[in-house]
């Protein structure tokens, strides 16, 4: 895309509203975020400072600070020669992404679990009945996280739920593009209500092996997902060896 169609594009998307100084680093970071999410700036988007900067009407200073949040929510990635640039929905790591995932969270529910009252419990359970009902993909991503996050309520290592919430975000937005083909939806409803069951028995270990098999099924189908996306992008017929 040359300069003046980004422009035009980023405008479409973005608007150019002109936040106050105080608040322009969350206002872009806000805009940025949802776009991304719900698929307006796609993979691959190159994002700018100083056109940004140009775009909403302020230094590059907040720019840079939103993007670096942004980074650091996995939603953007910074690529050697091109800068910025809008992260990939999924990578050929998601097997790694989610080996780190099954660490992080087993550790979270081991410290959240024994701390959680009927509150979180409620808040937990809302979310799974909403999932029951929810056809939306994008509102089924962000109950799904939202769930998860419950069971996790109490953990009180800021840094590990850092990092928790990095690779939920990255699923959520995965799930907004992919659910269909992902077709995880019974399954992975009937491990939500078994989750809740075990947190509320306090079963610490049992819930572990329960998020494994969870998380487990969502790499296979992931490990499809990108097969069958292989496959698709393949020649259909590969030119003949010379007879043998
Ligand atoms: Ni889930």
């Amino acid at each position: 895309m040359r300069k003046s169609e980004r422009e035009a594009f980023l405008y479409e998307v973005l608007g150019n509203e002109q936040p106050p100084a105080h608040l322009a680093r969350a206002v872009i970071e806000e805009k940025l975020r949802s776009a991304i999410l719900d698929g307006r700036l796609p993979s691959g988007t190159a994002l700018r400072q100083q056109e940004l900067a140009t775009l909403f009407g302020v230094s590059r200073m907040p720019v840079r600070e939103a993007l670096r949040q942004l980074e650091a929510q996995t939603l953007v990635r910074v690529e050697l020669h091109k800068g910025a640039v809008v992260a990939p929905l999924i990578t050929e790591d998601a097997v790694e992404a989610y080996a780190l995932r099954i660490l992080f969270e087993s550790e979270a529910l081991r410290l959240s679990v024994p701390l959680l009252d009927a509150e979180d419990f409620a808040k937990a359970r809302a979310c799974i009945e909403a999932l029951e009902e929810e056809t939306d993909y994008s509102r089924i991503g962000t109950l799904n996280r939202m769930f998860h996050m419950h069971l996790y309520a109490k953990a009180p290592n800021k840094r590990l739920m850092r990092l928790v919430e990095a690779g939920l975000n990255e699923e959520e937005r995965f799930l907004r593009f992919n659910l269909s083909s992902m077709g995880l939806g019974k399954l992975a409803q009937d491990d939500h209500w078994e989750m809740l069951q075990l947190a509320e028995a306090r079963d610490i270990d049992s819930i572990v092996a329960a998020l494994h098999n969870h998380l487990n099924r969502a790499v296979q189908a992931i490990t499809r997902y990108l097969a069958s996306k292989a496959a698709e992008t393949k020649p259909k017929r590969q030119r003949k060896k010379s007879p043998a």
